[in-house]
């Protein structure tokens, strides 16, 4: 492990059980024809992934002193739209992968069928935690999440990045194409989660500009990351199968330019990340972290 990956551990190590506590409480499995769903949902969420989003959230809402119970409903909400991506991103007519985060795909586990239904669940499960009072009083806060979530999911988030990474198995992208590819891809959920602090602690545009552009720095690293240990990485050590997009002919940061460029162009955006954070203190230095380990990690 590199030193900033183990710097971050303990505070990934604490998200991760917070997040698997709450998971586990709202998902409890009922004893009708459902419990299938709730066990596959519960599969989908549980123990695993590196939590780096919910972690994300909560160190934004952090630097405006966000409550944080109610600052972990919204990590909760985000990681079960992320957790949902992911099930039908491995499904067969997607990734057609088996593992994932160590453990069998949903779909592997259960079946198809299920797997659908695991992440429409999951996604709805996302706006019922968000519009709840619990997460926060003042109904307008409480839109804007669930607004803001739904923009960076739908087709010009999330969906929208997915439908064009398939397109990019057939056409050959150039880099200003497969630069809005990974941003609606992976930016958009990885803003969102940044954002989310801003949103909650109701703050203005000035700083939410900040953070804005250290998210879309972040969420772009982080996918070239991504390629990156698809090419060089451990399938031991991520928990899903790799040397899966050159066999795919898919079009990333790693097909265009080429290993070494692809991680200079990382290293170069993590630290655009860590500029924008000017004028934030010691406060932000969590998000400094992560910011490192987004491209540090071999997982
Ligand atoms: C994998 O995301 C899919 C991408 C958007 C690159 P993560 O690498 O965050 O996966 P987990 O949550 O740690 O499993
Ligand atoms: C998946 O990207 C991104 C989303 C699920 C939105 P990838 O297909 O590259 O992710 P992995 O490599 O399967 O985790
Ligand atoms: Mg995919
Ligand atoms: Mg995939
Ligand atoms: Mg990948």
């Amino acid at each position: 492990m590199s030193p900033v990956t183990d710097r971050l551990k303990p505070a990934l190590d604490a998200i991760g059980e917070a997040v698997d506590a709450r998971f586990d409480r709202l998902l409890g499995v009922p004893e009708d024809a459902r419990a299938p769903l709730y066990k596959a949902m519960r599969h989908a969420v549980l123990g695993g992934g590196k939590r780096m989003r919910p972690l994300l959230v909560v160190a934004s809402c952090d630097l405006f002193n966000v409550d944080r119970e109610r600052a972990l409903r919204v990590a909760l909400a985000i990681e079960a739209v992320h957790c949902y991506s992911l099930v039908h991103d491995d499904l067969p007519c997607m990734d057609d992968d088996d593992m994932r985060r160590g453990k069998p795909t949903v779909h592997k586990a259960y079946d198809e069928a299920t797997a659908v239904l695991t992440g429409d669940s999951l996604f709805a499960v996302a706006f019922e935690l968000l519009a709840d009072e619990a997460t926060h009083e003042d109904p307008f806060v409480r839109s804007e999440l669930v607004l803001e979530l739904a923009r960076a999911s739908g087709p010009a988030g999330m969906a929208g990045g997915q439908m064009m990474d398939i397109a990019a198995e057939k056409s050959r992208f150039d880099l200003p194409t497969t630069t809005r590819l990974q941003q609606l891809k992976t930016g958009a959920l990885i803003g969102y989660s940044v954002e989310a602090g801003a949103i909650m602690g109701k703050v203005g545009a000035a700083t939410r500009l900040k953070l804005k552009g250290y998210a879309r720095d972040l969420g772009l690293a982080f996918q070239i990351a991504d390629d990156l240990l698809d090419v060089e990485g451990d399938p031991e050590a991520t928990g899903k199968a790799l040397r899966k997009d050159a066999g795919a002919g898919k079009s990333t940061f790693v097909s265009l330019l080429g290993v070494e460029r692809a991680r200079s162009q990382a290293e170069l955006l993590i630290d655009q990340a860590i500029n924008h954070l000017q004028g934030f203190g010691a406060e932000a230095d969590l998000l400094r972290a992560i910011a490192r380990f987004a491209i540090e990690r071999d997982h």
